[in-house]
């Protein structure tokens, strides 16, 4: 299946603009806010698998058909894999991006481990996990991202692992990375100038953009430009974003175009982005049916003028922002 783009309507977001991530299912252990009120307090391997499986019933009912997971989110490729062999109709229609370069390393535990995951942007990680994703993914994934990547990352600079990935672009995968921390813009555009025998090597990104960070919004519409599939991810600042947290005086703003559009601050972070032009995808990152309801409200809520001003107004400084994330427990 390829990874085309989509568009949405000028009436507001079409479903198609949504995805489903997984990195709150896969394992029991993430930094979003409020996962003792949201996950069973039994974390085992079989629940998570179930409300992984419940969580892609749903979205794919609702018409969702574009998932994101990762080598690192602990046995999402698994629960994703497994839900996808058994739903064959669905795994026909949907589109399955994953990520490699982040190593999982905390055991099944919910917090406490030294590292959650371990991250390596080389070519021997990248052999051992590309064979791992297929085996637990099929034909999958459509979208193979480097996961994480930062200026200094050896994947914009690396040509061995170029050309790996170039060999893998040739099997029509699209090839791609995810971004973080607060110099997102300066990652993508290194990633737009990666050649390989002439040829654009990367041709999608992930990264966050919310109301609170937008700084990689013009280094995205760049990309957007050059033809990328663009994924937004963190479109809730991690939790930070839902009602039950937005009650400060710095997030006002998102309660009055709530109030004024009479439905969820979660829905209007979702919307803000499906508003950008440049984002082909906007990823709901649920951990109930409820929340994924609620999230995909997003769909066909248009935000006016006002509202697009009103948000504007939250905007952090990209190194705060990326400051208070890197503080979030792991729950
Ligand atoms: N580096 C990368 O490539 C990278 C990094 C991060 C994420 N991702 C991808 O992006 C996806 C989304 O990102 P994310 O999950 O980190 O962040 P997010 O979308 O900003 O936050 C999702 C969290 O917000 C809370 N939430 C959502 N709707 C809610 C509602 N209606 N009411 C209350 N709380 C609500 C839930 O947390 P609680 O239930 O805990 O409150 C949920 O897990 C991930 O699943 C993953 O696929 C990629």
């Amino acid at each position: 299946m390829s990874a085309g783009r989509v568009t949405g309507s000028a009436a507001g977001p079409s479903l198609a603009r949504f995805g489903l991530g997984t990195a709150a299912v896969g394992r029991p252990g993430y930094i979003t806010l409020g996962r003792d009120l949201d996950l069973p307090a039994d974390r085992s391997v079989e629940a998570m698998r179930a409300r992984t499986h419940a969580l892609l019933d749903a979205a794919f009912a609702a018409g969702v058909r574009y998932f994101d997971t990762a080598r690192s989110y602990g046995r999402a490729e698994e629960f994703l894999g497994e839900w996808l062999a058994a739903r064959p109709d669905a795994a026909a229609q949907v589109r399955v991006g994953s990520k490699w370069g982040y190593t999982y390393t905390a055991g099944w535990r919910v917090s406490g481990a030294d590292a959650h995951e371990v991250k390596e942007h080389s070519v021997a990680v990248f052999d051992r996990q590309i064979k791992e994703t297929r085996a637990l993914l099929g034909p999958k994934p459509d979208v193979y991202l480097v996961h994480s990547v930062t200026p200094d990352s050896p994947a914009l600079t690396d040509r061995a692992l170029h050309a790996r990935l170039a060999a893998l672009a040739t099997e029509g995968v699209r090839v791609g990375l995810s971004t973080s921390g607060p110099a997102q813009g300066d990652t993508v555009r290194a990633a737009l100038e990666v050649t390989v025998d002439g040829r654009p090597l990367f041709t999608a990104v992930q990264s966050t953009w919310n109301v609170l960070e937008p700084s990689a919004g013009p280094a995205l519409a760049e990309a957007h430009a050059a033809g990328w599939l663009v994924v937004v991810k963190e479109a809730m600042a991690n939790g930070r974003l839902a009602d039950r947290n937005a009650t400060g005086p710095d997030t006002a703003g998102l309660r009055a175009v709530a109030a004024r559009s009479g439905t969820s601050c979660d829905a209007v972070a979702l919307a803000a982005v499906a508003a950008r032009p440049w984002a082909d995808l906007v990823l709901s990152g649920a951990a109930t049916p409820e929340q994924l309801a609620s999230n995909l409200t997003a769909a066909g809520l248009a935000l006016d003028a006002t509202d697009l001003t009103r948000l504007a107004a939250l905007a952090e400084p990209a190194e705060t922002y990326w400051r208070t994330r890197a503080a979030l427990p792991w729950s």
